[in-house]
């Protein structure tokens, strides 16, 4: 007896099923003569990815309606992927405050400089693929070989002055305080940043995925933990060197010369030669800033702004042009600041040159401590005793 339910239950489904599926097909309606095949107009099948836009001579085309479509080509429904690819805003439930987008499926057209006219996800992709990567990658190169090459070739600028033992102060432990806080996170950056964008096509096929994968992840973290690091500490340095990288007289003469690097001989300077103020003018303040402002946008540190996907893209590619032109500099910088110029380094880390190349170097600076026009002495720490470690005589 149960099993003869058991049977009638399992037929009872299948038939219930069957009933459900073919529903649609066979209408509870009574019989009807078949009509007669309707003859449509244009195209009768074709593989719908082959179907270009402007496929149909007929007028009007690209304006049709997916009804009107279907009516020349059954299950055509282009124009809705039309206006999908278009950035034309569908319905979206999630609450326009939070996903303003959320409608856009497929941003609109735009053209990005060096992309062609097309969605604006793509163009991004294009500019960044076929511009930022290539030849930002290419401009670090070359001016890393370059400075190799002039190193190489011309060496490190060496003073032409005896040193006299006697020590003047260069940077305050604020300054170099600032100064180092600045550097560590622009290096932390600028490594994490060069493994983000260039590190697929020269770790990934050393490493493999997984250790790959690991190490961007980890260095992507450091990333944003280094750009407030480096928006702070890069106000402070602005603040600290602004008065002393103002144009000054001797600058323009710097210049023409070329720093003193075509006659061998160094042009005067004050406290900060012509190549430095260019340095921190365009590197620190220009490109600094900029970076910073983008870097916190793709954070979405900043208040009061509309961080949708066209801005998100635009902020992108202006942070990665503005850090290939900060490396190139900071690449010119810390080889100045460390092989290029002897004993330059000992000034950033100890906080005291010797007067000698105070002389040799900064001689209008030089010239501004003797006539106690610029303080020698700012800071209460004193110099770092040294074979010949005597305070500065003025
Ligand atoms: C590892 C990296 C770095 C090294 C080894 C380095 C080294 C130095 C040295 C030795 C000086 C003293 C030059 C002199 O006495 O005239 C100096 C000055 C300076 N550095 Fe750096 N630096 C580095 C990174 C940076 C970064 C990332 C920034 C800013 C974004 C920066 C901004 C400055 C500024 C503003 C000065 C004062 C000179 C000027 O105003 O141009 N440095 N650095």
């Amino acid at each position: 007896m149960k099993k003869a339910f058991l049977i009638f239950a399992a037929l009872a489904l299948c038939w219930g099923s069957a009933v459900a599926q073919s529903a649609p097909v066979a209408p509870a309606t009574p019989a009807t003569p078949a009509a007669p095949a309707v003859e449509m107009p244009g195209i009768q099948s074709q593989n719908i990815m082959d179907v270009k836009p402007d496929a149909s001579e007929a007028p009007g085309y690209a304006g049709q309606t997916n009804g009107e479509r279907a009516r020349v080509q059954r299950g055509n429904n282009a124009p809705m992927w039309r206006q999908v690819n278009s950035g034309v805003a569908g319905f979206s439930s999630l609450p326009k405050t939070q996903a303003p987008e959320a409608g856009v499926l497929i941003q609109q057209f735009v053209q990005y400089p060096g992309s062609r006219v097309t969605n604006a996800g793509e163009a991004w992709r294009q500019v960044r693929n076929n511009w930022i990567i290539p030849y930002g990658g290419s401009l670090v190169l070359i001016v890393l070989v370059a400075i190799g090459l002039f190193h190489w070739r011309i060496g490190p600028m060496v003073a032409h002055e005896e040193h006299t033992g006697r020590k003047v102060e260069r940077f305050t432990p604020f300054e170099r305080a600032a100064h180092w806080a600045n550097a560590v996170a622009f290096v932390v950056l600028a490594v994490s940043g060069i493994v983000m964008a260039f590190g697929k096509f020269f770790l990934l096929p050393v490493m493999g995925l997984t250790l790959f994968g690991w190490l961007s992840y980890v260095l992507k973290n450091a990333h944003n933990f280094a750009g407030p690091l480096f928006a702070v500490s890069l106000v402070v340095v602005i603040i600290t060197f602004m008065r002393d990288n103002l144009p000054a007289k001797g600058d323009l003469e710097w210049f023409l010369k070329g720093g003193g690097m075509i006659e061998g001989k160094e042009v005067k300077s004050g406290r900060f030669n012509g190549g430095e103020k260019v340095t921190y003018w365009g590197g620190v303040f220009v490109l600094g800033l900029i970076a910073v402002l983008t870097g916190l946008f793709l954070n979405h540190l900043l208040p009061v702004f509309d961080y949708s996907r066209g801005n998100m893209q635009i902020a992108l590619m202006v942070h990665a042009v503005s850090n290939v032109g900060m490396m190139c500099m900071f690449m010119g910088h810390i080889y100045m600041g460390t092989l290029g110029t002897k004993d330059a380094y000992e000034g950033m880390r100890t906080g005291y040159v010797d007067e000698g190349w105070a002389k040799a170097h900064h001689e209008l600076w030089y010239d501004d401590i003797k006539a106690g026009r610029f303080p020698a002495q700012r800071s209460a720490v004193a110099a770092p005793a040294g074979p010949a470690g005597k305070p500065v005589s003025v």
